[in-house]
């Protein structure tokens, strides 16, 4: 099947430009000069033409920090790996990298083995997988090399949730060690859960149970230690480091510094930290509070953590926009915490829209453009194995693309999003801006507001090594 793309204006990280792009089968065979096409479509017999005019000719966006059917606190994430990509599709993300969990006394093979299972088959469009090492132990670092060999490169660790999926720094040192020899990223999740939990300990005997109480034992010093604590022995290990989600200004400044020096540190924020605060969202009325939990907390909006992240992003401090995609219902959920915060399971769900809600930093002036598919689509692939089969519109390239219409608009609710959620954090907002085509191994998923994919369109990448590191 061969598409041509005509008119649209094609956005890289270095610029836009009036291009068509000609689709053969699963890639993209040209980038042509408008007006060329008409020749080359003739020639190539196009099967399929779509007009672009006034809309950007994207790469598909990459969301690398997606949790499908994560185990937490009593139940699992809400989205099974056939709705959440379904969801995710819909809003212009063409690949996901997903957590593949293992814990305490777990076999790591073996839950790398239970992740696949779930998506095999499932999956609207192409998927990858990290692993999280909740359980470090001497197997489980043996078993490091080898999942790296076979694509698994980057290993997530925890310096919160002590008891579930925590390690200590001696754990995090050997993994970090480990990581220096086979050329793995380390993504990390920076907070002293040790102190929080003294700290939500104690707010609870005193009855602050309400789901506000969450953010406030969490302070963002606490992720700032962290997120200096993960660098020193990064540093030490010789090893390279990816904060996640990272969600306060003293974690970035960490960042920065390091950075400055010349260290391989990097790190993601998500749109949730981004849009929206302790205040008015984990302290709304009454329950409601509970479908913003999530960990790192959204940050108080009279600190200037909000305009530092767009900074952040300007700059490429923060290299990445992902969504920690997390969802959980409110009822039976998120309701789990009805008495206690502790018990509220922590996430949000938001892959669908991460695009969207990042394009609106745009039309904010926050970001331009180019940096808009940069931090949501290029350097995703780049920072994790996948380019330049992803993550870029060039020849060669799958065939993985984004229509998006500058003049239309997106209306973001619960009654209209694809996400296995009852609620949506982002209720309400409307966006400049919407994903009108959207195109996966040059197979058109997303086109006049209908969904013509099939669940098992996806296919498992193997990743190779992260492109930034030398
Ligand atoms: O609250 C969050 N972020 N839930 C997902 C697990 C994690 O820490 O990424
Ligand atoms: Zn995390
Ligand atoms: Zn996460």
């Amino acid at each position: 099947m061969t598409t041509l793309i005509k008119n649209g204006t094609v956005v890289s990280t270095t610029g836009r430009h009036e291009a068509d792009v000609l689709i053969d089968g699963e890639k993209i065979a040209a980038i042509l000069q408008p007006g060329t096409s008409a020749a080359v479509s003739a020639e190539s017999g196009a099967e399929k033409v779509i007009d672009a005019k006034g809309k950007y000719v994207v790469p598909g966006g990459i969301d690398c920090h997606t949790h499908m059917e994560l185990p937490f606190g009593g139940t699992f994430a809400s989205d099974t790996f056939e709705i959440g990509t379904r969801a995710a599709a819909w809003g212009g993300t063409t690949t996901i990298i997903d957590f593949a969990v293992q814990k305490y006394g777990e076999n790591v093979r073996e839950c790398l083995d239970s992740w696949f299972a779930k998506a095999e088959g499932e999956c609207a469009i192409d998927y990858a997988f990290h692993m999280i090492l909740g359980g470090v132990d001497d197997a489980a670092l043996k078993e490091m090399d080898a999942l790296v060999d076979e694509g698994i490169t980057s290993f997530k660790l925890f310096m919160a949730y002590p008891g579930v999926f925590y390690s200590d720094d001696g754990q995090i040192l050997k993994v970090m060690q480990k990581a220096s020899e086979n050329g793995a990223m380390i993504c990390m999740h920076a907070e002293n859960g040790i102190a929080i939990d003294v700290i939500a300990e104690q707010a609870a005997s005193r009855g602050q149970t309400d789901p506000i109480y969450h953010g406030i034992t969490r302070p963002p010093r606490l992720e700032g230690e962290a997120t200096n604590r993960a660098i020193q022995l990064a540093l030490v290990a010789g090893a390279p480091v990816y904060f996640v989600h990272l969600s306060a200004s003293e974690a970035l400044e960490r960042v920065a510094e390091a950075r400055n020096e010349g260290h391989n540190v990097y790190a993601e924020t998500c749109p949730q930290y981004l849009y929206l605060n302790l205040e008015d969202h984990l302290g709304a009325p009454g329950f409601a509070g509970a479908g913003y939990v999530c960990s790192p907390p959204l940050r108080t909006k009279e600190h200037t953590h909000h305009k530092d992240l767009w900074r952040g992003l300007r700059t490429n401090d923060l290299a990445v926009v992902s969504t920690d995609h997390c969802p959980f219902c409110m009822k039976e959920q998120k309701e789990l915490g009805l008495e206690d915060f502790r018990a509220i399971p922590n996430g949000i769900g938001g892959v669908e829209h991460r695009m969207d809600l990042i394009y609106q930093g745009v039309v904010m002036g926050e970001l331009s453009l180019e940096r808009w598919v940069e931090t949501c689509s290029t350097t995703p692939a780049r920072m994790f194995g996948l380019y330049p089969q992803k993550g870029v519109i060039a020849a060669g390239s799958d065939a993985d693309i984004v229509l998006y219409n500058p003049s239309a608009k997106t209306h973001i609710s619960v009654d209209t999003h694809h996400m296995s959620m009852d609620y949506s954090a982002y209720e309400g907002l409307d966006i400049d801006g919407h994903v009108d085509t959207v195109i996966s191994r040059g197979k058109v998923l997303i086109e006049d507001n209908a969904y013509h994919g099939a669940k098992g369109d996806g296919r498992y990448l193997r990743r190779g090594l992260s492109s930034y590191l030398i």
